[in-house]
């Protein structure tokens, strides 16, 4: 395993984390399961996990809690992250970044995750109903308050990062150090066009999400949707990326993998991981030989096919 810093913080994550969402409490909910791609994800060296309290609704953060207490992992090796924003129930303060919304949230992800604070939390979207002020004190005071250690952002405008991170340089709060936005082969205008001209300037680190295209990437579709995968699963997201342009793209992508000698999973988290600015690429997996697969990608080197892979994504 390779790690980084966090932006320009002194935090080092692991380039390969495992994040939590859909599948663990969701479409994962074997508990022995779990912990066998937890165990395997700890032995090849991921340190960063990362969750929410909209995953299963807190299913995800509890079996996340569960599993770290079982294996006994100390929790200084581990950085957790959680996540607040979407509505938790229907209560109309329930939801949102409000002070009173992340204040109480935060305490709620840290009961059911069995820790006395997290590493990262997150701002899982912008509030456009909370004044920017507002949220971006509530999250200080998250981190002077020892609930976290440090915040981010998660697919914010760079305007909205640019702005929460003045408002607090300019008033002696804590700025955030980290935007989670999507990223991978098959999803990069956002990112290399408007968000990385604003978050590398001001040393906030990216810890991109879904960077397989939620499986697209690994060519496991190249011959139809597998039963029990992703997009067999969900509908709209299948639609969403198995147009044809995208299938063009995975198959020519399997030629230069197999000249590197990587699967295509390897090949899509090298790539994202060469890209300016990243610190992590946070994957899912629902089986251990998926995150034994992932995990090499730390060690795989791109240079000599950088401008053959770009000339397919741009084709
Ligand atoms: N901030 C946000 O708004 C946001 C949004 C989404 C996600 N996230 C974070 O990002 C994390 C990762 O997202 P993601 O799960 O979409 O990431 P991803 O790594 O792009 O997709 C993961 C899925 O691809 C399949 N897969 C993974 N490795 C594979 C391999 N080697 N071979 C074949 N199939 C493989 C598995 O699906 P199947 O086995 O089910 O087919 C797996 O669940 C989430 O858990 C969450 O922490 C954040």
């Amino acid at each position: 395993m390779k790690y980084r810093n966090l932006g320009a913080s002194g935090l080092k994550v692991s380039v390969i984390s495992l994040g939590a969402w859909i599948t663990y409490g969701g479409s994962v909910t074997d508990k022995k399961k779990i912990t066998k791609i937890v165990e395997r994800a700890l032995a090849g060296g991921i340190n960063f996990f990362d969750n929410a309290d909209a995953y299963a609704q807190g299913g995800a953060e509890r079996v996340m809690g569960e599993v770290f207490g079982d294996i006994g992992v100390p929790r200084h090796h581990l950085v957790l992250s959680s996540k607040v924003y979407w509505p938790q129930s229907d209560n109309i303060n329930d939801r949102g970044l409000s002070r009173k919304h992340v204040l109480e949230s935060v305490d709620r992800s840290l009961e059911r995750m069995q820790t006395d604070y997290l590493d990262l939390y997150f701002a899982h979207r912008f509030d456009l109903e909370t004044p920017l002020e507002e949220i971006v004190e509530a999250f200080s005071d998250v981190v002077r308050s020892g609930r976290a250690l440090y915040w981010g952002t998660s697919e914010w405008s760079a305007l909205q990062i640019a702005e929460a991170h003045a408002y607090a340089k300019a008033n002696g709060l804590v700025a955030p150090i980290t935007e989670q936005p999507q990223y991978s082969m098959l999803y990069r205008e956002r990112v290399e066009n408007e968000i990385l001209p604003v978050t590398e300037p001001r040393g906030i680190g990216l810890v991109v999400w879904s960077p397989l295209a939620q499986g697209m990437l690994t060519g496991k579709y190249d011959g139809g949707i597998p039963k029990g995968s992703r997009f067999a699963q969900l509908e709209q997201t299948a639609e969403r990326f198995l147009t044809e342009e995208n299938r063009h793209k995975v198959e020519a992508l399997k030629s230069v993998a197999d000249d590197v000698g990587v699967s295509r999973a390897q090949l899509a988290l090298a790539w994202v991981l060469r890209q300016p600015g990243v610190s992590s690429v946070i994957t899912g997996a629902t089986k251990v030989d998926q995150i034994r697969d992932n995990l090499k990608a730390a060690d795989v080197e791109l240079d000599e096919k950088a401008a053959e892979i770009e000339a397919i994504l741009t084709s």
